[in-house]
């Protein structure tokens, strides 16, 4: 039997990762998403070992909308954490829904390396990537602190 921190320290944890898909398609049902009728969910698991998720948010003004790893990550970041360690994607209409440049980049912000991300379809997790595979030669640079 797993205790608390086992559970998510163990960074192949079958059930962790499970769990983390079915946050994800939860949130996909949330989606606000009547003009592409592309539902997005995502799912954070953060150092508090806490899910937080996310749906795409649509805006009759097409350039407001956002995705769904956004709204994740600012659910994260209200709770107060800032250290990202695993993340899973679901689209309803797309099996391995990638993040998009965009989340890419807002995911790094508070990722590692080799931080998990995790796409899946409609049943489960299918390929996982770390977060370099995603976004390799990414913006950094020590003058902006
Ligand atoms: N979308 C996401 O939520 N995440 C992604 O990484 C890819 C795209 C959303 C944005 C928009 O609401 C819809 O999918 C179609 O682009």
């Amino acid at each position: 039997m797993h205790n608390n921190d086992d559970m998510h320290n163990n960074k192949e944890c079958p059930m962790s990762k499970d769990e983390l898909f079915v946050a994800a398609r939860e949130a996909m049902a949330k989606a606000h998403a009547p003009y592409s009728k592309f539902p997005v969910g995502a799912a954070i698991r953060a150092e508090d070992g806490k899910i937080y998720t996310g749906a795409n948010i649509e805006n009759l003004s097409f350039p407001e909308g956002w995705c769904a790893e956004t709204t994740a990550i600012s659910h994260m970041v209200m709770a107060g954490q800032r250290k990202i360690t695993e993340v899973a994607v679901v689209a309803e209409k797309l099996a391995l829904c990638p993040p998009c440049g965009g989340c890419r980049q807002r995911l790094a912000e508070f990722s590692g390396a080799s931080t998990r991300i995790y796409l899946c379809d409609e049943t489960g997790i299918r390929k996982t990537l770390a977060l370099s595979d995603l976004l390799p030669h990414s913006f950094e640079t020590e003058i902006l602190g």
